[in-house]
């Protein structure tokens, strides 16, 4: 069998959790991502039914029974995923009852997933519930984004708005708009439960004071969300207290929509 740390799939979470870290977004243990995988790729490089260790979901996942996932760990690093993706991440199949997690490689040092696992696998369930194709989802504290909660109201509408009229091309990368959670305490099933009810109509989440969450088909999907949020915020808080001379306005951001051919949020235009 050949060495799962060669895989694309650890490949990846390898390159983006070090890409992650660099941009300053995941302090300390900072940010968790999961990604689902096939059954056939998983099997190139281990047993798909070798359980090593049994995890508690403490939910029900039972509409993911059978899927599997990398995940990474809780209170891991991401600058310390690279140099020991086995310590750092694990690949769990979720179990028929919903109820628990088999572990089949990973968490080395007795480790468990991220402490978000509710709001990502509640997450991944309410995304393939609209996207079929949906794979990756990716929470992260990015810095401008998160100072941005501090200034501006959280209101999904405003904060979407603001978003867009910073760069012309944010409203093509995210047209479906981002959805604002108020802040709430982390790592509980309850944020878990209201962050996959946004995920049914939003691809980027904010959690206000907190972190973003985003998903996609591929890594590059749900990175690339974040990451364009994360520059319009950038470009809000340089600009933030100056004198606004100049804004992209309503008219030009319809504009774009007929351009490109966006659906755009309803309402959220004048
Ligand atoms: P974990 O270390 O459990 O993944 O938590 C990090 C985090 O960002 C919590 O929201
Ligand atoms: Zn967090």
């Amino acid at each position: 069998m050949s060495d799962i740390t060669d895989s694309r799939f650890v490949r990846e979470m390898r390159e983006i959790t070090s890409n992650m870290y660099r941009q300053g977004w995941d302090e300390r243990n900072g940010g968790n991502i999961s990604m689902m995988l096939d059954r056939e790729e998983v099997s190139q490089f281990l047993d798909p039914d070798k359980i090593i260790r049994t995890i508690d979901t403490g939910f029900d996942a039972a509409p993911l029974a059978g899927k599997y996932f990398i995940v990474t760990g809780t209170g891991k690093y991401f600058k310390n995923v690279d140099r020991d993706p086995e310590n750092n991440l694990g690949v769990l199949r979720i179990a028929d009852d919903g109820k628990s997690a088999g572990l089949l490689w990973g968490y080395s040092d007795g480790g468990r997933p991220t402490s978000e696992f509710p709001a990502h696998m509640m997450s991944h369930i309410s995304r393939l519930s609209v996207n079929p194709d949906n794979r990756v989802i990716m929470h992260s504290h990015p810095t401008y984004t998160l100072s941005m909660n501090f200034v501006h109201a959280a209101d999904e509408r405003e904060f979407t708005r603001s978003l867009w009229r910073m760069c012309t091309e944010c409203m093509v990368v995210f047209p479906d708009g981002i959805g604002v959670l108020p802040w709430m305490l982390c790592g509980t099933n309850e944020i878990g439960e209201a962050t996959a009810k946004k995920m049914l109509e939003y691809r980027l989440v904010v959690w206000w004071m907190h972190g973003i969450y985003g998903c996609g088909a591929t890594m590059d999907e749900a990175f690339g969300l974040i990451e364009t949020v994360e520059k319009a915020a950038q470009l809000y808080m340089l600009t933030a207290g100056l004198p606004r001379v100049n804004e992209i306005s309503d008219d030009q951001l319809k504009e774009i929509a007929a351009g490109f051919g966006l659906e755009y949020k309803k309402g959220f235009l004048d």
